[in-house]
């Protein structure tokens, strides 16, 4: 099979990701693929921060104080689950999608042409032999996050790629019939 579209049909998300995580090399060539997702009128909506390390303990101090700020249903248990929630992986590239005023291109296809740049950085990671799940619960699309890291108003976190090695037993990926999902007019 075209090796292409063999990394296309094999990617799947990993929710046990480890170190080893991608080279600076490697993660440029991710943003790269990323950045060549569709654009309407090359807007350029999309921007990422990339966070390990320190960072990571930043975003978990940052949803722990949010959470504690506005959330009503705030228990012992979902205070531990947000403050660990980024040590679920090595790496996280925040996907962030920023409004442009621009007649013919509305935010909506801004925020798609974002997630498609988040679809891209998925495929490229794929393609290098790295493991990614996106995420988004209630610390996407969350101005109070969005504000504490530094964004402006026009920006919204529209998910959280989490990356690195996989670890664990491959899953079996459901083999789908396209005849379900497409009408063909002819
Ligand atoms: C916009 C978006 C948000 C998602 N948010 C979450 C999430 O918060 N938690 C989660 O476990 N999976 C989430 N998922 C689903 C996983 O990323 C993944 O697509 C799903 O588990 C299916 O696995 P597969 O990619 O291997 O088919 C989200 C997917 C998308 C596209």
């Amino acid at each position: 099979m075209n090796k292409a579209l063999k990394n296309i049909l094999e990617r799947n998300s990993h929710r046990n990701l480890v170190d080893p995580i991608p080279s600076k090399d490697e993660m440029e060539q991710v943003f790269q693929a990323a950045l060549r997702a569709p654009d309407h009128a090359w807007v350029r909506p999309s921007s990422f921060i990339q966070l390990s390390g320190a960072g990571l303990q930043k975003l978990s101090d940052t949803f722990v104080e949010v959470a504690k700020e506005s959330f009503e249903d705030l228990t012992d248990d979902k205070i531990e689950k947000y403050k660990n929630a980024p040590f679920r992986a090595p790496l996280i590239v925040i996907l962030v999608s920023t409004k442009k005023d621009h007649p013919k291109v509305p935010r909506i296809e801004q925020i798609i042409s974002t997630g498609t740049a988040g679809q891209n950085i998925m495929l490229a990671l794929n393609a290098l032999g790295y493991g990614a799940i996106w995420r988004t619960g209630r610390f996407a699309f969350n101005e109070k996050i969005s504000e504490r890291l530094g964004l402006n108003d026009d920006q919204t976190i529209i998910g959280y790629i989490y990356i690195g090695t996989p670890k664990g037993k491959k899953k079996s990926l459901p083999k789908m019939n396209t005849e379900e999902y497409i009408s063909v007019w002819d």
